[in-house]
């Protein structure tokens, strides 16, 4: 798989790709991509104008129209009601998923909450994906997949490295720090994106249950992207706005290179449970490969804990 690149992506005429995130950034380059093969993507943003926006430009790139289909949808991952609203349109107007991208983010912006009261790199980043992919599980259960498996594919950090589960204080309410929140947020990821992986595994061996769904974390290295220069921007010192767009031109490598992760995970001949990276320097750029993250990420008795929790917290139940 070495210098696998996106055009080795199988065609996706008749698939249906739901994007988080979709109008910026590595999502964005995901949903070109996707597109281009002839996938609908649903393009599940916050803002809907956004997302329109991006839409827009996709086409207008790809020649006035994409060989599949956009469909442009509101999903506010920092609203628990928004995503059960979004999951319930899309259920009405779908009958299958074949991929889910759980790409969305924020990275260390200074402590807020969601609409229902969760730190928000926890809520966003984890809780949000976590509630909306058991609210799509049937559909994805329902779809043919890619190569004859549905893809769940949950995009963390290298920044996981830097994340402590600290059970008592899951929302920062005791202190903060917005970094440590980050990595928290991107070592969740990794603990439900495996922990799911165990699930569907223990339900097709134990009860024989058939399951065609397949979960796989990703991360895209150092991308140049509008994550950093919203953490410049909330940080509120307009030095950090320079010093950002400086180590972005200077270190970031170009979307198209950093959403490979995303789009191998996605596409390829890939175990459930697998951790992709870009392979070239310290995992940090270059195109993709099948890594290890760190050991707390596979901590059987973390994952299930963030699983109990995250299934309190946000009312969603899994069938697995
Ligand atoms: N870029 C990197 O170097 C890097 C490195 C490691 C991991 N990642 C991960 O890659 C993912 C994508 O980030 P990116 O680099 O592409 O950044 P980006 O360009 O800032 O895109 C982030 C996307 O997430 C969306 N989003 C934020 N809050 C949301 C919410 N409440 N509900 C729904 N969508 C929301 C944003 O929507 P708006 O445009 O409306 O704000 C945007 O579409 C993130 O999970 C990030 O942690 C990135």
């Amino acid at each position: 798989m070495a210098d696998w690149t996106a055009e080795e992506m199988p065609r996706l005429d008749g698939k249906t790709v739901v994007v988080t995130g979709a109008n910026s950034g590595l999502g964005y380059e995901g949903t070109r991509a996707f597109a281009a093969e002839g996938a609908t993507v649903v393009m599940a943003c916050r803002s809907v104008e956004r997302a329109e926006d991006a839409a827009a430009e996709i086409r207008a790139d790809a020649g006035g129209e994409v060989d599949g289909d956009l469909d442009v949808r509101e999903c506010d991952l920092a609203s628990l009601d928004s995503v059960r609203a979004f999951a319930e349109d899309l259920s009405d107007d779908y009958d299958a998923v074949d991929v889910l991208c759980n790409n969305a983010g924020v990275m260390a912006i200074p402590r807020s909450e969601t609409a229902d009261g969760f730190e928000t790199q926890f809520g966003v980043n984890h809780l949000g994906h976590f509630a909306l992919t058991g609210r799509l599980f049937e559909l994805l259960e329902a779809a043919e997949g890619v190569d004859g498996v549905a893809r769940v594919v949950t995009q963390s950090s290298g920044a996981h490295e830097q994340g402590e589960m600290d059970f008592a204080d899951l929302n920062w309410e005791r202190s903060y720090g917005k970094w440590k929140a980050y990595g928290r947020s991107k070592l969740a990821n990794l603990l439900f994106a495996y922990e799911l992986h165990h699930r569907i595994d223990a339900a097709n061996r134990e009860t024989d249950a058939g399951l065609d769904v397949r979960s796989v974390a990703c991360h895209p290295g150092y991308t140049d992207t509008n994550l950093q220069m919203r953490t410049a921007a909330e940080s509120g010192n307009p030095l950090m706005k320079v010093g950002m767009k400086a180590a972005n031109a200077l270190l970031g490598q170009d979307a198209e290179i950093g959403v490979e992760p995303m789009l191998y995970a996605a596409t390829a001949d890939v175990d459930g449970g697998a951790y992709v990276e870009p392979g070239g320097l310290l995992n940090m750029r270059g195109h993709p490969t099948v890594g290890r993250s760190n050991d707390a990420s596979y901590d059987r008795e973390d994952a299930r804990r963030l699983w109990e929790y995250s299934t309190d917290a946000t009312g969603v139940e899994f069938p697995v």
